[in-house]
């Protein structure tokens, strides 16, 4: 009798861990990036939810009132609306979901930019089935960015992530706050996937130098990427 009370009582823990460990769904902001200043009235919003939910609208809430229901279309958010000059704090709310909030400035400063228009039509570029909310790519990341920039894997040695023909380690397809639309600034960038700056030699040898003083990051005609 003991034993049994025992077993239900793990069988019945089992059960609440597992629903307690079931990921909660919530939303990857993909544009634009929390704190972002951005210059005009317009903000195009862009984010995607992960996990498990059935919502289809999604109520967004500037500075506690709000402001407008943005459709979630097979989990993708894709929406455009004005907002006057100034701070707001965003929420994004839907059943099921884990609210979102991100935080904007509206004005004259532009320290967020996007890299597309701001409009859906743009996404058909890079998103060919965008019209059925499908947003694979057209083609690998590198076939798709010569269609306006020159191609980056001409030199002979061709750096890691550029010859696997993708861009988006480093930089944001969507906007960013950083030039060149970088996903992180100056040796940080590298050291998402290198330590140098933990390497003796290099710390001492080329203290306080950024990394692309020295080595492409896309390719080059000499080893090491060495420019
Ligand atoms: C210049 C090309 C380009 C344009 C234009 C573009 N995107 Fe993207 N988008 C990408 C790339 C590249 C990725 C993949 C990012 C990654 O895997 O790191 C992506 C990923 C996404 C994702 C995530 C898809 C997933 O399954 O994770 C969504 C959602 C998205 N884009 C929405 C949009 C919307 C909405 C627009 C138009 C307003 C748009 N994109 C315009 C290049 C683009
Ligand atoms: C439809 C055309 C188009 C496509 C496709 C496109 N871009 Fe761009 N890209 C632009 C335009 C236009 C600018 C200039 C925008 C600006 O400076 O505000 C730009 C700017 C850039 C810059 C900054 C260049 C500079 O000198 O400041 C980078 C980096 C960049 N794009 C990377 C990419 C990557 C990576 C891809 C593929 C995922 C891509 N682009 C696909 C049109 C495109
Ligand atoms: C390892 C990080 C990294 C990867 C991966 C990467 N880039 Fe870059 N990219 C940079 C950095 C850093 C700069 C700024 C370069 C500078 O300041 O000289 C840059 C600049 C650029 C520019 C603008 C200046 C120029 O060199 O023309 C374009 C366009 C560009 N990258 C396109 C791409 C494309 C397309 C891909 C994918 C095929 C890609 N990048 C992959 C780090 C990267
Ligand atoms: C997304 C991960 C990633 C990022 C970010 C990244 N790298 Fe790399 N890097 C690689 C991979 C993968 C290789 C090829 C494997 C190797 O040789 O270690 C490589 C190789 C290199 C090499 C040549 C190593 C050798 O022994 O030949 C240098 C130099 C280098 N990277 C510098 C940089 C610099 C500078 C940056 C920042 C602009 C950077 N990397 C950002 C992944 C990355
Ligand atoms: C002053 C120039 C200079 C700077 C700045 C520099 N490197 Fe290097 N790096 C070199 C040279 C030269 C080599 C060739 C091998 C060597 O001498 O160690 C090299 C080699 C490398 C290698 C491959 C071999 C190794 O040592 O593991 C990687 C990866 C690398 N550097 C990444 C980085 C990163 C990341 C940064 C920024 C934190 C950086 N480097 C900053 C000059 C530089």
């Amino acid at each position: 009798m003991r034993k049994r009370t025992a077993g239900f009582v793990i069988a019945f823990t089992m059960v609440l861990a597992s629903s307690a460990f079931a990921a909660e769904a919530r939303f990857r902001l993909l544009a634009p990036s929390e704190d972002a200043f951005l210059s005009g009235k317009e903000v195009l919003l862009i984010a995607r939810v992960e996990g498990f939910h059935e919502a289809k609208m999604v109520e967004i809430f500037d500075n506690g009132k709000t402001i407008g229901f943005a459709p979630l279309k097979k989990g993708v958010l894709s929406y455009r609306f004005e907002l006057p000059a100034g701070r707001h704090e965003l929420i994004l709310a839907a059943p099921d979901i884990k609210r979102q909030s991100l935080k904007v400035f509206m004005g004259k400063q532009e320290g967020y930019r996007y890299h597309i228009e701001r409009d859906t039509d743009s996404c058909k570029t890079c998103h060919p089935d965008v019209a059925r909310n499908i947003y694979k790519l057209s083609s690998i990341q590198s076939d798709l960015c010569t269609q306006c920039h020159d191609a980056v894997n001409t030199g002979e040695f061709i750096h890691g992530p550029v010859a696997a023909g993708s861009c988006t380690p480093c930089h944001d397809p969507h906007g960013s706050r950083n030039d060149y639309f970088l996903v992180a600034n100056g040796k940080d960038l590298c050291l998402n996937c290198h330590s140098q700056n933990l390497s003796k030699e290099h710390i001492d040898n080329r203290r306080n130098a950024y990394c692309i003083k020295c080595h492409d990051p896309h390719s080059s005609a000499k080893n090491y990427h060495l420019h």
